[in-house]
């Protein structure tokens, strides 16, 4: 048996973690912590916490003298820091608040952790700490020893926090293994996100709006391959090493926004009306982000599955949830006050 702490546990990652977890592996306990913040929503985690093995505390990572209560009342085995300021917009109005939590919140993890006894850390990071490559770049990918190149405050926090890792393993007992993965999508996404953000606009029948002319490319990744692909490095990732996990499915912003409208149009049976409006000032949009995948697929054999199945499954579940968007968009309205 572990005990297993989950931070961040109510966001849109790592609620898909613990709701398909911790179902399956009854003999495990689950501590979901979270601050509660824009992105995590109680409600993301309300059918397991039904469960004997689930448990919620609201905490926020970047308070030492509760993370350090939690972690000796609970005693976990297994720590995976999903707990992040995510937004890259809002990174550049307040980085501040990406220092705090993607860096020293991190540390006061670390710092736990290590106090008491945890035996393995993993900890969640991103693709975007290795800078984007040009558009049309079809030949550079970024492998876990390319140089870090973060182009927003939000992914130099995620790098930073990285490093922050690395600089602790050796010091201790604990084995330390950093994820950094592509672009997820998958159902309880915050609509500042292009799919949901695409899909919420569509659905209430407003404009589209895409940053620049739709030719960013990003690589999109279901949140069940990266969940399970976290899984194993949770029980065999080695100390000390990163793990990029992508399935290769590099799209441009315009052929996702094309794909969610033909996904709505067919499984509603009704043609939606929209204009697509290009927000042409918008800077801070990197070109392409592109990474290997050969390590993770080497370490686990994992098998990422069908890109149009799991995208259309992840449409019919927002179709499915109008009351998650909702939700959305009434903190969306209240944070742009
Ligand atoms: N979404 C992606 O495509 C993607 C890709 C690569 C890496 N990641 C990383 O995965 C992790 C999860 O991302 P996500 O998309 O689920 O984000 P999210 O914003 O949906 O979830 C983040 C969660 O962390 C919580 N949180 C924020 N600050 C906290 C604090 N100080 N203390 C405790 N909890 C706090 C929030 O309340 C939220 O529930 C992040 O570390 C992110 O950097 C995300």
């Amino acid at each position: 048996m572990s005990r297993i702490v989950i931070t961040g546990g109510l966001g849109f990652i790592g609620s898909y973690f613990v709701n398909y977890y911790a179902p399956l592996e009854s003999g495990n306990q689950f501590l979901v912590l979270d601050v509660l913040n824009n992105t995590g929503f109680i409600d993301n985690i309300k059918d397991i916490l039904i469960l004997s093995n689930v448990s919620f505390k609201k905490c926020n990572i970047n308070n030492k003298i509760l993370v350090n209560k939690i972690f000796k009342d609970f005693k976990p085995d297994i720590v995976i820091n999903f707990a992040a300021e995510t937004s890259v917009d809002y990174s550049f109005k307040n980085p501040k608040i990406f220092e705090k939590t993607n860096v020293k919140g991190l540390q006061n993890l670390l710092n736990a952790g290590i106090k008491f006894k945890v035996k393995k850390f993993v900890q969640i990071s991103t693709d975007e700490v290795y800078g984007d490559v040009d558009i049309d770049n079809d030949t550079t990918k970024f492998d876990e020893k390319s140089p870090l190149r973060p182009l927003n405050p939000y992914s130099s926090s995620k790098a930073k926090g990285d490093l922050m890792c690395l600089s602790y393993v050796d010091k201790s007992p604990m084995q330390i293994s950093i994820t950094r993965s592509a672009n997820n999508f998958g159902p309880r996404q915050f609509i500042d996100k292009l799919i949901p953000h695409t899909l919420s606009s569509l659905l209430y029948g407003e404009n589209i709006v895409l940053y620049g002319d739709g030719q960013n490319v990003r690589d999109r990744l279901f949140v069940g391959d990266n969940v399970n692909a976290i899984h194993e490095v949770v029980k065999i990732g080695v100390n000390g090493e990163i793990y990029n996990i992508s399935s290769q499915n590099f799209k441009n912003n315009i052929t996702i926004v094309d794909k969610i409208i033909k996904d709505v149009d067919y499984f509603t049976g009704k043609h939606h009306d929209y204009e697509i409006f290009r927000e042409v000032g918008r800077k801070i949009n990197d070109k392409k982000y592109s990474i290997t995948n050969d390590k993770i697929k080497h370490l686990t054999n994992i098998e990422f599955c069908d890109f149009d199945s799991a995208f259309l499954d992840t449409i019919i579940w927002y179709i499915n949830h109008p009351e998650f968007i909702e939700k959305c968009r009434k903190i969306k309205k209240q944070i742009n006050k």
